[in-house]
């Protein structure tokens, strides 16, 4: 699911710390006047912050909001359209579903819970631990640990700003 773009900026930059108050803002002064002033917009500004909180260890946990730089070397499995990382510190499956859109899913399966048995194959996701075939749908979603043999993974919204993935646990 794609968050509307303004919205992303206004919630996730508060997040952050970063106060916007104008369509453009000045990141820096020089003290060469012949120089040009370096103008970022607000999306630069706050793209500029995750890359550097995600730089160590490619992932940034702030409350709720995960923000994971998926040009990192902990997740160069992302590169490849069809494959998915389990993140087992955050419980969740993230998907590169196609060139541009990204799924994350709790990790958690439906049947009994386990979390770390997990294949992905054309739009499903399959617990080995008891053979359960999970969809990556909207609708009908079968809760974590409730013996659901059958539905569609929990999901959470996503945004992606460059190659800045943010989750959304409270969605
Ligand atoms: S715990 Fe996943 S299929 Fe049983």
């Amino acid at each position: 699911m794609i968050m509307d773009r303004l919205n992303f900026i206004q919630k996730f930059s508060s997040f952050l710390g970063i106060s916007i108050v104008s369509t453009t803002l000045l990141e820096s002064c020089t003290s060469n006047p012949e120089e040009e002033e370096i103008v970022l917009t607000e999306e630069e500004i706050l793209y500029n912050s995750l890359k550097e909180k995600t730089s160590e260890h490619g992932k940034f946990l702030d409350g709720r909001i995960l923000y994971i730089d998926v040009t990192h070397e902990d997740f160069s499995d992302l590169n490849t359209v069809g494959e998915f990382i389990n993140d087992s510190d955050n419980y969740i499956l993230i998907l590169r579903k196609t060139e541009d859109v990204f799924q994350v899913f709790s990790n958690c399966c439906p049947h009994l819970g386990t979390t770390n048995q997990w294949s992905y194959n054309q739009g499903s996701f399959r617990c080995a631990n008891h053979g359960n075939s999970y969809g990556t749908g909207t609708q009908n979603i079968a809760r974590c640990g409730s013996r659901s043999t059958s539905g569609n993974l929990k999901q959470y919204q996503t945004m992606i700003n460059q190659d800045i993935l943010t989750i959304d646990f409270d969605s």
